[in-house]
């Protein structure tokens, strides 16, 4: 008897595991040809503005002075986003000696030409972490002494081209209105909300929320060992791009990373430092850029897009190239932290598109000016 109802007890359970499983199958289906057919080409080589735009910014603004304002350290007001470096570097950016003509854009004009820059490394959170916490990892890049007018009227002589990248291929939101809506809530601590906005299902951004767990991502053994991305689009010339930075190791003298204590709170600093200054070991990458192909799906306003390899390659353009160095000492790790990078702090040829990038121009400014001035009146 009691053997009759474990067998039946399992047939049944074993049913619904198949059912459960077939279930799952079907619904992945469906999910992957709906995106497949949703998400295709051609797409607009063109900006296209939404409507009311503009004015979700002021708001986004707010918010993340509020965020500067809640985790500020001790006495120093640090940035809303990346707020922790593991160093700020000087590097060199070398343009290829045979680049391609089509490739010969902006700063990548002259073949062979070298730019010094200056390079911060991070974390992506808005308050300073342990390195092994789950997080985007940053990387931006200051090339100096860049001729030519500057996108910002009131910036004309700082002579910079910057390029800001986490190491992830794109963002958790599609648009300025959705990250209104997104970073509204994660600032009242309502991070379900952020994406599950109401009961509706079709305001639910499922997608959305697999690339923000994927953005937060275990750290790297060294920042030296990471591609980072600049996940939003920018002019090229007259082309449309997005770019990259990834390792480069065959550019430099072999070197192997000694293990680090990855239980240190700054272990991905004490990487960089055991590699640049007590081994004295240059690090490597290579800048590449995907240009856009508008027959393909490779949309200028949606950030959650990551564009394709196999619809465009990333072409190299430049190599870039962190000489060895002593780059933590007090005064150094001050002027990293009052340093201020920004995609608009640009040149016309490399002009940040989309609402992303829209909304970044009035938002970077807005908070590296407040933290500037507030850790001025200290
Ligand atoms: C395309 C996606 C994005 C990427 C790749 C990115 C990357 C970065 C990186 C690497 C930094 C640190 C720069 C440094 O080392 O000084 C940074 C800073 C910052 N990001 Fe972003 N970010 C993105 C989108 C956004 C958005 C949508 C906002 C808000 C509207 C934002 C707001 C900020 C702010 C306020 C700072 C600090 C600026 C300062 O105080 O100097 N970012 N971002």
């Amino acid at each position: 008897m009691l053997t009759t109802l474990w067998v039946r007890l399992g047939a049944f359970l074993g049913k619904v595991f198949l059912i459960v499983v077939a279930l799952g199958l079907i619904g992945w289906l469906l999910a992957t040809t709906w995106f497949a057919w949703h998400y295709r080409g051609p797409v607009s080589a063109q900006e296209q503005i939404p409507l009311g735009e503009s004015a979700m910014t002021q708001g986004i603004i707010q918010t993340a002075i509020s965020v500067v304002d809640q985790h500020r350290e001790s006495t120093r007001y640090l940035r809303d986003a990346h707020a922790k470096a593991h160093g700020c570097v000087k590097a060199e950016v070398q343009v290829v000696s045979d680049l391609a003509p089509a490739l010969r854009q902006g700063v990548f004009a002259e073949p062979g030409k070298v730019w010094q820059a200056s390079m911060r490394l991070s974390n992506g959170n808005a308050y300073p972490q342990m390195d092994s916490a789950k997080d985007a990892r940053g990387m931006a890049i200051k090339l100096m002494d860049v001729p030519g007018p500057q996108l910002l009227t009131d910036q004309q002589g700082r002579g910079e081209q910057d390029f800001v990248m986490f190491n992830h291929p794109n963002f958790f939101v599609s648009d300025v209105a959705e990250y209104a809506q997104n970073i509204a809530a994660q600032a009242n601590g309502q991070s379900k909300q952020a994406f599950f906005p109401g009961w509706d299902p079709r305001t639910w951004q499922i997608r959305h929320m697999f690339i923000a767990l994927g953005t937060l991502a275990p750290a790297p053994n060294s920042p030296t060992e990471s591609t980072y991305y600049s996940v939003s689009p920018y002019k090229f010339g007259a082309a449309n791009a997005k770019f990259r930075v990834a390792p480069d190791p065959q550019s430099c003298p072999q070197y192997s990373l000694p293990p680090q204590n990855q239980g240190l709170p700054n272990f991905l600093r004490n990487a960089l430092n055991q590699q640049l200054s007590a081994d004295r070991v240059p690090a490597c990458f290579v800048l590449q850029i995907q240009r856009q192909d508008p027959s393909k799906f490779m949309p200028i306003e949606d950030t959650s897009i990551e564009w394709k390899e196999s619809d465009a390659p990333f072409e190299t353009v430049a190599k870039v190239r962190i000489p060895a160095q002593d780059f933590d000492t007090p005064a150094l790790n001050l002027a990293c932290d009052n340093q201020s990078f920004n995609p608009w702090f640009a040149i016309e040829a490399h002009r940040p598109i989309g609402g992303i990038n829209r909304l970044r121009k009035a938002v970077y400014e807005a908070v590296s000016e407040y933290r500037h001035s507030r850790n001025a009146e200290q």
